[in-house]
């Protein structure tokens, strides 16, 4: 069942907590931290993108302050998305401010990466309380990998991971599912994540943005096929167990492995969301799947009163739509105009 999580009765700061319209309590906050990224995947971006100036970013500083007060109205997650996120400067230092409210408001501080710089940041990240981290990775291939991202070096990012792993941090690998791409990499990705100790997870290509050229209906490939396909051939035992964010999980028994499923388009799962984003210059999106946008900036950046800031929140979070609509069925009015990178997810 995808029963509302259950509404805190107050959030930390004794504030009445985030409800949404539909009465699901806002405990998830994705707090992108750049646009850019060193990758330029093919489902995610154009090749040549236009990237916000420097000039409208908020500071680290400033982004500190607004994930304090979603924390004091009570969320309790906090993931820290891009672009990809290691690549903005200096960003150690927003994670070791956040990682202060671990215990304190906080259960969980993690970041979804395309583990590029992860060889360098592993470490720090573990030492400052990051036990769990998502990591994008299609194709274990390193052509194919070279020509999904364009940019990025398959070899790079298996090193972060592993320097992920040896400091303790405990791995999902995120898998985007593409038609006839990584079709007949399935049980090769789910061997290898067996063998490593990773979970798995495998997400439906969502039609946001512009990515030049390619058609998301070319790259489409629904779950529900690569489930029967799995099935074929393993025993999947649907869990109860949650991560917080959408994905639902299957145990196969074969192997004992966890493998997650995120299912925007062949199956909803937005009577559970929990969650909101965040983006580097103080734009908060209420659903990933829809145009509607709140400004904090002009909030932030009118007073140090806090209650402005949280009152703009309010006044977002009551806006908060139902679902997305995305559906490939219906062409421009199934699809949104930003691309995935400007909200990390
Ligand atoms: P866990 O904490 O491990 O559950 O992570 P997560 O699934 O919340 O985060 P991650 O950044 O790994 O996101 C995986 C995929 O889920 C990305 O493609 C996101 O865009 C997608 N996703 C996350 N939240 C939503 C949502 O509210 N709606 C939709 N449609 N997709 C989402
Ligand atoms: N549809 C689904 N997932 C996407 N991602 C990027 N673009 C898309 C898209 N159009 C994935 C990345 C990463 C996560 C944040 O979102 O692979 O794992
Ligand atoms: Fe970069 Fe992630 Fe988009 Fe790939 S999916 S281009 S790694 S932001």
């Amino acid at each position: 069942m995808n029963a509302p999580s259950h509404p805190p009765s107050f959030a930390p700061s004794g504030a009445a907590p985030l409800i949404d319209p539909f009465a699901r309590a806002i405990t998830y906050l994705r707090v992108s931290v750049t646009d850019r990224c060193d990758f330029r995947c093919t489902y995610c971006m154009a090749e040549h993108m236009q990237f916000l100036p420097k000039a409208d970013l908020l500071t680290l500083e400033e982004l500190e302050r607004l994930s304090h007060s979603f924390i004091d109205l009570g969320v309790r997650k906090l993931r820290i998305t891009g672009g990809e996120p290691l690549v903005r400067r200096n960003i150690m230092s927003f994670f070791r401010a956040m990682s202060e409210r671990l215990g304190s408001g906080l259960d969980e501080l993690t970041l979804t990466t395309n583990g590029s710089q992860l060889a360098r940041f592993a470490d720090e990240l573990a030492g400052i309380g990051v036990r769990r981290i998502n990591v994008s990775l299609d194709t274990l291939d390193p052509d194919r990998f070279a020509a999904i991202t364009r940019w990025g070096r398959l070899p790079q990012v298996l090193d972060g991971i592993r320097a992920a792993a040896a400091a303790g941090i405990r791995v999902k690998i995120n898998t985007v599912a593409l038609k006839g791409f990584n079709e007949d990499e399935l049980f090769p990705l789910l061997d290898w994540c067996a063998d490593q100790g990773h979970d798995l997870t495998f997400i439906e290509v969502m039609p946001m943005g512009d990515i030049g050229g390619e058609d998301r209906l070319d790259q489409y490939w629904p779950l529900s096929d690569l489930r029967a396909r799995l099935a074929e051939r393993l025993t999947l035992t649907p869990l109860a167990e949650r991560t917080g964010g959408p994905a639902r999980y299957v145990r196969v028994e074969e192997t004992g492995q966890k493998i997650g499923f995120i299912t925007p388009l062949t199956h909803n799962f937005c009577e559970s969301c929990n969650r909101v984003r965040v983006t580097c210059t103080g734009e908060l999106f209420m659903c990933l799947g829809q145009e509607d946008r709140a400004d904090l900036r002009a909030a932030l950046r009118a007073s140090d009163d806090e209650a402005l800031l949280q009152s703009a929140i309010r006044e977002a979070i009551a806006r908060k739509p139902k679902g997305h609509d995305f559906d490939y069925s219906r062409g421009v009015g199934g699809k949104v105009s930003r691309n995935m990178s400007h909200t990390g997810g």
